[in-house]
């Protein structure tokens, strides 16, 4: 198992891609606080951990706050001992035109996307400082990667996850903590569904613009993370790993 006994926190973890990788993390042996503003989301998951053998918290946080979020650490602390593992996988998005885009607009986005990582990497890495070692993986996107319209705030904010990653992996190595991105195509999660019900976007684009010609399932993004997560990748540090059936690779349209 390759995350046996450690205490793992897990933001946005009610659905999707977040409770994927709570999931997994129980398979491969952790202990998980499953975190997200949505607590009886949070508690159907932790049941689904617990069903696994390992334990779980649910816990009410908005990544947004930061005494929430110290509260989020402190109460994992309290709960299982230690911060082995963080994953910021918590997000929102909030198309619209730039020229039109509303000041509150952007900050919504940017506030869940961008500076809850930090304020959640924050909390967490002071925890894993004492402790003297810790992982950290956060969820950023291909939008990181090239732009899309219409998702001005969404595309600044996993950008500037993936510099984020980058600059917390070289302040913080010398404390044994390593500092990596997963960056998902498009995943099957209600996210998308939306997208696809509205028009959006349509399956054959996705299809015709993938490489492996399909949409990710969440636990292929989970396997990623559980990866970077693991000692499998103990020399890997401030990276950002695409997890996108060849998506960023494809040269024409
Ligand atoms: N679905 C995709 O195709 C895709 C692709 C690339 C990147 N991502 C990223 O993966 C992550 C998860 O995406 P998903 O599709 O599973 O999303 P989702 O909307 O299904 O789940 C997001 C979860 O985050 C929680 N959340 C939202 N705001 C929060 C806050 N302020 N504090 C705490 N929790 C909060 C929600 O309650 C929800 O449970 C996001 O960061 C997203 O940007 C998703």
């Amino acid at each position: 198992m390759r995350l046996q006994d450690e205490c793992a926190i897990i933001t946005g973890a009610g659905r999707g891609i977040g409770r994927a990788c709570a999931l997994r993390a129980a398979a491969e042996g952790a202990h998980v606080v499953v975190a997200d503003l949505d607590l009886a989301a949070a508690k159907r998951v932790a049941e689904e951990v617990r069903a696994l053998g390992r334990q779980a918290v649910p816990l009410r946080v908005d990544v947004t706050r930061a005494a929430e979020v110290q509260a989020m650490v402190e109460q994992t602390v309290h709960a299982l001992g230690r911060v082995d593992v963080l994953v910021n996988n918590a997000g929102v998005i909030g198309p619209g035109p730039s020229e039109t885009l509303s000041e509150a607009e952007w900050d919504r986005v940017v506030a869940v996307d961008l500076k809850g990582v930090f304020l959640c990497s924050q909390a967490a890495g002071r925890q894993m400082i004492a402790q003297r070692r810790g992982k950290i993986v956060s969820i950023a996107s291909i939008a990181a990667w090239a732009g899309f319209p219409m998702r001005a705030s969404y595309n600044a904010s996993k950008a500037g996850v993936v510099a984020l990653t980058q600059v917390l992996a070289c302040e913080w190595a010398k404390y044994g903590i390593r500092v990596n991105a997963v960056g998902p195509g498009y995943v099957n999660t209600d996210i998308v569904k939306q997208g696809l019900e509205l028009g959006v976007v349509t399956l054959a684009d996705i299809e015709r613009r993938t490489p492996l010609g399909r949409l990710a399932e969440p636990d292929e993004i989970a396997r990623a993370v559980v990866f970077l997560a693991s000692d499998e990748a103990s020399y890997i540090t401030g990276q950002t790993l695409f997890v996108d059936g060849g998506w960023t690779a494809y040269g024409l349209w």
